[in-house]
């Protein structure tokens, strides 16, 4: 069975996100959405909360399961016994971003390959930190997230810890 392990932070999941797994649900046999913890960003929503999100988002993707994970991406693939990890790419400055990071998992796991996707067009200006600043100054988010990611949001402007 050829499984991806597409790791990230989804704080919140985007419709770039979603994009990506639904292209990798159609390639591999089974897709592991992870959310981990990026030590550089702060994080806005509670990790079980990211992986409810994408549970809903994910919800008529019978190939998809999303899970949450304390720890180091390669642990995490060796526990699922995974060799490959999928990372979305929207420009050269992710490009430079991902290559130094697959190439210290490569170092921590000898073996495990990055595969990297490019956004589809269209989907290059969103991020799920754009989605956060537009929460903090009150402005809708629709068009950046999934609708059935907006129930969990706070809409108010207060950040969640
Ligand atoms: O969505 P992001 O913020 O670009 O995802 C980054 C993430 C969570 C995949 C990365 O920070 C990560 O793998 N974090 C877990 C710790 C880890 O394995 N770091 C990389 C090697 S030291």
């Amino acid at each position: 069975m050829n499984r991806v392990l597409f790791p990230g932070s989804f704080d919140p999941p985007t419709l770039g996100h979603i994009d990506l797994i639904r292209r990798a649900a159609s390639i591999y046999d089974e897709v592991i959405v992870a959310v981990l913890v990026n030590i550089h960003k702060a994080g806005r929503y509670p990790m079980d909360r990211r992986v409810r999100m994408l549970e809903a988002c994910c919800a008529g993707m019978r190939n998809v399961r999303a899970i949450g994970y304390d720890g180091l991406t390669v642990d995490l693939a060796r526990s699922l016994d995974i060799r490959v990890i999928l990372r979305g790419v929207r420009s050269a400055a992710d490009f430079e971003y991902e290559r130094g990071m697959a190439a210290a998992n490569g170092m921590l796991y000898p073996g495990l390959e990055t595969i990297m996707m490019l956004c589809s067009p269209g989907l290059e200006g969103i991020s799920s930190s754009t989605v956060r600043e537009l929460l903090d100054w009150g402005r809708p988010v629709n068009g950046f997230v999934p609708d059935e990611v907006i129930p969990f949001l706070d809409l108010s402007g207060n950040n969640i810890v």
